[in-house]
């Protein structure tokens, strides 16, 4: 285990030989802490209609070239029937922010059949942004039990940089959000992107402590890819190569699992659009959670947060058996039918 600022930079800053060393520590720390298995979220987006507008993010209320879609209730329940009658065990809705009364009614209702058409089995991860505490409290009575809102950075200062300057983009919110998550019950999680402009390694370093200071429970963390319809894709020049952001990425979900063992983290689907196997690599560096996309091709075709993220046209059943295959060549074993809540959760709340 490690536990110091410095210990996570010796990580962050390693050659590619210490950096094995370290891969294999924070893997062997997962296996013997919460073992080898990799769990499902069948993710569903389900609309890329979003009102915030940041400034890195393909979604953003201001980028008019993206196509809009929105799943109806059917398609979105298709979805989640086919996970659970493929097993997966959990599902993940995710979507832009939506905050109207009408929207938030109807998240409850699908939460509900949801609960209702797998016999109560399909655990439920919400990622629909930020929330009032009423709408978050709703949502977990209906059966909802774990909830992603990724801090993107916890450097307050860069937060700004990277988002609008107004009240719907404010820090604040998004600690107050995760605050209430937490209070509420569900298992909550976070993460950050890696090597954002004007990022520094001491940021990311910053930001592991941070999310072991708020005692989360799980982490999404993904390399920032930049995309031309957004602001921020001016500042490309200022970021590293695809393979160093990768290889940054795979050095940050070590230092996490060797900063706090108990925890569930996400092999991101933004490692994948760098390298086919880049999830892979990061179970095989201590992640034990993958999501792979099971709503209709056309949404996946248009939820382009940002750009070459991966698509596959191929049936979903085919890519299960080779994510199967593929992960236990890097040392992770997939559990069916488990919701694989994070161990770290029951021991913060003395469940
Ligand atoms: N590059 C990488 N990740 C991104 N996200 C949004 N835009 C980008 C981008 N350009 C991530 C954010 C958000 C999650 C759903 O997708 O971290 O929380």
């Amino acid at each position: 285990m490690i536990n110091s600022k410095a210990e996570i930079l010796q990580i962050l800053n390693s050659t590619p030989k210490e950096a094995e060393s370290y891969f294999k520590k924070a893997a062997e720390i997962r296996n013997n802490t919460i073992g080898n298995g990799v769990y499902l979220r069948g993710l569903i987006e389900i609309s890329n209609i979003c009102r915030k507008d940041c400034l890195y993010c393909g979604i953003r209320k201001s980028n008019s070239f993206n196509q809009t879609f929105t799943l109806t209730d059917e398609e979105i329940l298709y979805s989640a029937r086919w996970a659970y009658e493929h097993n997966l065990g959990s599902v993940v809705l995710q979507g832009g922010e939506r905050c109207d009364k009408e929207y938030t009614l109807r998240i409850e209702k699908l939460i509900k059949e949801i609960k209702q058409l797998s016999r109560g089995n399909l655990g439920i991860t919400l990622s629909l942004g930020e929330q009032e505490y009423d709408t978050y409290l709703r949502w977990f009575e209906s059966g909802a039990h774990r909830y992603l809102l990724r801090i993107e950075s916890s450097n307050e200062e860069l937060y700004k940089k990277i988002h609008p300057k107004n009240s719907l983009h404010a820090f604040k919110t998004r600690l107050n959000c995760l605050e209430s998550l937490q209070k509420i019950g569900y298992q909550t999680g976070s993460g950050v992107m890696i090597e954002l402009p004007f990022q520094t390694k001491e940021d990311l370093a910053n930001d592991l402590l941070f999310l072991k200071s708020i005692n989360i429970d799980m982490v999404g963390m993904g390399p920032y890819l930049e995309h031309e319809h957004t602001p921020l894709f001016e500042y490309r020049d200022l970021i590293p190569s695809l393979q160093e952001r990768l290889e940054l990425g795979l050095r940050m979900v070590a230092a996490l699992r060797l900063l706090i063992p108990d925890i569930n983290i996400a092999a991101t689907t933004a490692l994948q659009a760098i390298d086919p196997f880049g999830r892979e690599k990061a179970v095989a560096t201590g992640a034990n959670v993958m999501m792979p996309n099971i709503g209709p091709a056309f949404g996946r075709k248009n939820y382009n947060l940002y750009q070459n993220k991966p698509y596959s046209d191929e049936g979903a059943k085919e890519v299960l058996r080779k994510l199967q295959k593929s992960v236990e060549q890097h040392g992770g074993e997939i559990k069916l039918d488990k919701w694989g809540d994070s161990r770290h959760y029951f021991s913060r709340t003395n469940k």
